[in-house]
């Protein structure tokens, strides 16, 4: 089957660094693939430039085929590539609900350009507490956006995320800041939606055992080159990653922001 994303000698430098350097992956559809590396290895910037937040020095993103490069980042989301924090903003001041619904309801926007799409509110709603159970935050619809605690901030990103119903969820450390005891649940809920086996997933993670447990793939990036793509097993056997990488990695379980 043909890939869903793609890039072809996808590189980008800022000044003299090169943070993405020819990249050529592939994603196939309704999979979930890791990435994996280390701090500054490039892996939000190879997110950036898939997203269109970044256009490359050189190289291609393809979206089924179709060239995207020049597309903007809005463009892509209307075609099914969607970013936690692109379009959709948390509003600190607005419940979770609220929240949800306005990132339904904008999505309703980019996709049919605000020409006279007729969505009931009440349709909005459903759909709203619908994600929100999906993210493990029924029970919350009514708490201001701005006390959640860090776990269930994430959790409503998510929601806002897949509340655009792109099909490519590109998804960039969603545990980051989280205690260990709030992990768990994103776990799931990152579970939840592959098992709809609707979604097409992109996780940049650092913690291995969620890794290994979601993965249908792994590709590690560094010094913003793809140094392996394969299946979590053989990742972990490839000598170069666990010399480059892999070695150091176990001892280091801390959380990142
Ligand atoms: N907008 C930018 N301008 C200049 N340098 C950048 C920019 N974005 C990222 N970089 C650099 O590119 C490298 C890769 O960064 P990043 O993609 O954030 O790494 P990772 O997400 O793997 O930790 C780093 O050296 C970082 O400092
Ligand atoms: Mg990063």
């Amino acid at each position: 089957m043909d890939p869903i994303l793609k890039t072809e000698n996808l590189t980008i430098r800022f000044g003299g660094h090169t943070a993405v350097s020819s990249v050529n992956f592939e994603m196939p559809a309704r999979q979930l693939k890791s990435i994996i590396g280390p701090n500054g290895a490039g892996k939000t910037t190879f997110f950036n430039l898939l997203s269109g937040e970044l256009k490359p020095s050189e190289g291609e993103v393809y979206f089924k085929g179709q060239p995207i490069t020049s597309m903007s980042a809005v463009a892509r989301t209307r075609l099914g590539l969607g970013r936690s924090f692109q379009i959709t903003n948390v509003f600190p001041n607005l419940t979770v609900l609220e929240n949800v619904r306005l990132a339904v309801q904008s999505k309703e926007k980019i996709r049919y350009q605000m020409i006279r799409h007729f969505v009931h509110y009440n349709n909005l709603m459903d759909e709203a507490e619908k994600l929100i159970e999906l993210v493990l935050l029924q029970g919350r619809e009514l708490a201001i956006a701005s006390q959640l605690s860090h776990g269930e901030k994430r959790k409503l990103e998510i929601a806002m995320l897949l509340a655009l119903d792109t099909e490519v969820l590109l998804l960039d450390e969603p545990t980051a800041g989280m205690s260990l005891e709030e992990v768990p649940a994103i776990l799931d809920v990152i579970r939840k939606i592959k098992a709809t086996g609707e979604k097409t997933i992109l996780l940049i993670e650092h913690k291995m055992d969620m890794i290994l447990d979601l993965s249908d793939s792994i590709m590690v990036l560094f010094n913003g080159k793809l140094l392996a793509d394969g299946s979590p097993k053989e990742i972990m056997d490839n000598e170069t990653v666990q010399n480059a990488y892999l070695g150091g990695l176990y001892d280091d379980n801390t959380v990142e922001s």
